[in-house]
């Protein structure tokens, strides 16, 4: 039998496919970035474990929501426990700052995390059953300049690596306002329910505002006419939803106003975005996120606010690599050390360890037994040079250096080797 990685899920790999965005230094990189970004705005790391009780995720993404009808990974462990794969990261950073009573250390909360979460969805380009996602969230007093400082953090992870993604904001304003506003929904789709795509009939009872969100050709005309969610915002949603816009427009953020966009998670209210792409298809969502005012109390823990949004990092590397961005070379060995012979693989391991210390990145051939054979495996590394220690080297002191790119060569004094290949690699860095 042969073994392949189960259906929506894919390996990360240093080489061995076509797929750029499969290679495991992007990911690194993309990673660090978006780590190193984070802590520019101030946020901390919080890692939770990729499994919870099933429970924390249908009280907060919502019982109605496709990702708990359908797309859960759930499972009874051996003691009969029901237990699911995160689908999503907010609800488990919830539950960790309420079980360990972090609101009491400080006022303000700002989180961030990076990992795997799992959905059983119908995979297709961009949609996995293993995701990746970066994501923060505030907890705290909401206010607009938080908002808008959120939003900062979403336009400058795109700018970061030159994406052009548009921000798409809406409100769908409180509790009470969207109630109002799915009866009014529920009235206009239902004399027509016949005409809509059997998804939105099934949406219809369930979660009507979730048809605005539909991509079915079939929808879309009856969906331009229904109600607007502007006009059941109250009047200080309104203004606030104004307001926002035009501090992002001070603070030079590009944004569209989209009435039809909800979100497929039901904690938020007021502010909801997404960031879109043009070069991804029908997935053309990046990131989404939103505020969410009751979700911690729902949880079992303070009257708190939040805001937050998660990235999809497959759909931004696919965006990235797709603008053919050079993410970096910095993953490759600059030193591909060639021993021929026992004693010169002590040398050259002796040698290894003194660069690496350095911080130098090294490679070791220890299986070749020709120089043209280990030569070709550095050529495949991208190693910048070789250094050969074999028989007549050591005869000579001398180890030979090959530039692999002009393929140059000159010979070294052992006395002087390391001292020289961390010139060399000193020099190139400069
Ligand atoms: P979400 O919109 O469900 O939000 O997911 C965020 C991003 O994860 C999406 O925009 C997309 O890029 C990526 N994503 C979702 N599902 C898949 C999939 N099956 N395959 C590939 N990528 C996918 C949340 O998860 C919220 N927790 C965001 C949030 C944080 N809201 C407040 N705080």
């Amino acid at each position: 039998m042969k073994y392949q990685c189960p259906k929506g899920l894919f390996d990360i790999l240093p080489y061995g496919t076509e797929e750029k965005w499969q290679l495991s230094y992007y990911w690194q990189i993309l990673e660090d970035k978006l780590k190193k970004l984070a802590h520019l705005f101030g946020f901390k790391e919080l890692r939770t474990p990729i499994f919870e009780h099933t429970e924390l995720f249908s009280r907060s993404v919502g019982e109605t929501s496709d990702i708990v009808t359908k797309e859960m990974y759930t499972f009874f462990d051996k003691a009969n426990r029901s237990i699911t794969l995160r689908p999503e990261g907010t609800a488990s950073i919830l539950r960790a700052f309420i079980e360990k009573n972090m609101h009491q250390l400080r006022r303000v909360h700002k989180f961030f995390y990076l990992g795997p979460m799992f959905r059983y969805e119908r995979p297709q380009a961009g949609r996995f059953r293993q995701l990746h996602q970066f994501g923060i969230e505030t907890l705290g007093p909401s206010s607009l300049s938080r908002d808008a400082e959120t939003l900062d953090l979403l336009y400058e992870t795109l700018h970061q690596f030159g994406i052009e993604a548009t921000i798409v904001i809406n409100s769908i304003g409180d509790k009470a306002c969207r109630e109002k506003y799915k009866n009014a929904l529920v009235n206009y789709f239902k004399p027509i329910a016949g005409d809509l795509s059997p998804e939105s009939q099934a949406r219809l009872d369930k979660n009507p505002l979730r048809i605005l969100d539909s991509k079915s050709v079939q929808d879309q005309p009856f969906i331009k006419n229904a109600p607007s969610i502007l006009d059941f915002l109250s009047s200080n949603d309104q203004k606030e939803f104004e307001e926002l816009q035009q501090i992002l427009t001070k603070m030079k953020i590009p944004f569209l106003v989209d009435h039809n966009l909800v979100r497929g998670l039901d904690y938020y209210d007021r502010l909801v975005f997404e960031m879109r792409s043009e070069n991804l298809g029908a997935q053309n969502a990046v990131g989404g996120g939103g505020r969410y005012t009751d979700l911690i109390s729902d949880l079992g823990g303070p009257s708190l606010p939040g805001i937050g949004f998660a990235i999809g990092l497959e759909r931004m590397l696919q965006v990235v690599i797709a603008k053919d961005l050079q993410l970096s070379d910095q993953f490759v060995p600059f030193y591909y050390l060639v021993p021929l012979g026992e004693e010169a693989k002590e040398k050259a391991l002796l040698l290894a360890t003194d660069l690496r210390k350095a911080q130098i990145p090294v490679d070791i051939d220890l299986d070749s037994k020709k120089v043209g054979q280990a030569l070709k495996n550095g050529d495949l590394l991208q190693a910048n040079f070789a250094v050969i220690i074999g028989e007549e080297e050591l005869m000579t002191r001398k180890a030979k250096l090959k530039n692999l790119l002009s393929r140059e060569q000159i010979e070294i004094d052992f006395s002087t080797l390391t001292q020289n290949l961390k010139r060399i690699w000193e020099d190139a860095k400069l």
